[in-house]
This record gives structure tokens, C-alpha cells and sequence, in this order.
């Protein structure tokens, strides 16, 4: 991902998720040096991931595929892509957070062999007003 693929990019950010990343933190993220990666196809960009890597530990901080080409093996090839990444960096560990309402990236993650290990308590926005917890899920690489 670079800074040119950011229209793209927060085009399916905005279409797939309630609460979408602002431009301003998808720029944080390259600025920093995270690892942040496009998928593409003939038509363009159709899903990213951001990685981040330290201390042997990664953080899967964003993985999505374009609402019309979910379900179609995508977000697993590049959840594979992601786990190829952090062990290259050579991280041990990978987390993430994630709704507990996220029904197909919880399917894909315990798919995957993550386990829960912990919850954080009212972590995102919530259509109520209120907040919604966060699972937090690891995988040992
Ligand atoms: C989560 C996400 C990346 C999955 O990508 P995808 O390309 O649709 O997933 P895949 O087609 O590779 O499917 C992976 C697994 O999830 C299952 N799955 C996908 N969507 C599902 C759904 N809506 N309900 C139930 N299971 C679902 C698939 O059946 C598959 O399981 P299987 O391999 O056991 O058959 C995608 O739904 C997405 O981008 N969502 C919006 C962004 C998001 O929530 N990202 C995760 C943040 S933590």
C-alpha cells in the first residue's frame, strides 16, 4: 500500500465496516512503517491488511476484502499473506482485536486456529450510543 492507493482503500474502509479508519490513520500507518498491503486485481484494489511488528509480536491491525467479493477465499489468502509477513518479521505471536458481532472474520480467524484469550471491555463505537466489547484472539506462529 502506498500513499496513491489510499481513494481505494478507504473506499472499501467506508463501504465495509460501521466504523471506518479515517485517511488520516491509514497515512499514520505507512508514515510508521507498518506493514500495509493491497490486494489487487485487473480492476484495482479489492482488500488490504495492516501489520504491525515488534518485539516478536504482531498486530493485525486491519484485514478487509471488498464487500462484493467477500466469501469468495480472498480474506483467507491474505490472512495467509499476513502470517507469511509476521513470521518473515520474525514474530511468534500474532493478536488481534475483533467485534464479537463479526461473525465472518471470527469464522476466519478460529478457522485459522486463533484462540480467545481475553476481552476488552467497551473497546469500539456502538450503534446504541454505547460501546461494544473487543475479543482479542492470538495465534502462535
Ligand atoms: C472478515 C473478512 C476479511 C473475511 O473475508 P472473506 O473474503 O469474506 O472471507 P473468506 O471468503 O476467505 O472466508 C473465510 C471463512 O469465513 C467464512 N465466512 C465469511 N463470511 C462469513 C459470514 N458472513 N458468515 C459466516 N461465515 C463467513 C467462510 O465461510 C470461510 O470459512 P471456511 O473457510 O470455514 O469455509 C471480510 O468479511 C471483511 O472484509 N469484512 C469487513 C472487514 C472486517 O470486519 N475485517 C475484520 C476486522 S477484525
Amino acid at each position: 500500500m502506498g500513499s496513491g492507493d489510499l481513494p481505494a482503500v478507504l473506499a472499501i474502509e467506508r463501504a465495509a465496516y460501521p466504523y471506518p479508519w479515517t485517511g488520516a490513520i491509514f497515512q499514520d500507518c505507512l508514515r510508521v512503517g507498518y506493514c500495509c498491503w493491497v490486494a489487487e486485481d485487473a480492476s484495482g484494489v479489492i482488500g488490504y491488511f495492516v501489520l504491525s511488528v515488534a518485539a516478536q509480536e504482531a498486530h493485525l491491525l486491519n484485514l478487509c476484502i471488498t464487500p462484493q467479493l467477500q466469501r469468495q477465499g480472498l480474506g483467507r489468502r491474505l490472512l495467509r499473506q499476513v502470517l507469511r509477513l509476521a513470521r518473515e518479521h520474525d514474530a511468534r505471536s500474532l493478536f488481534l482485536e475483533v467485534r464479537p458481532s463479526n461473525t465472518a472474520a471470527l469464522v476466519l480467524y478460529r478457522g485459522t486456529g486463533f484462540t480467545e484469550i481475553g476481552v476488552r471491555r467497551a473497546y469500539y463505537p456502538a450503534d446504541d450510543g454505547g460501546r461494544e466489547n473487543a475479543v482479542v484472539l492470538s495465534l502462535s506462529l
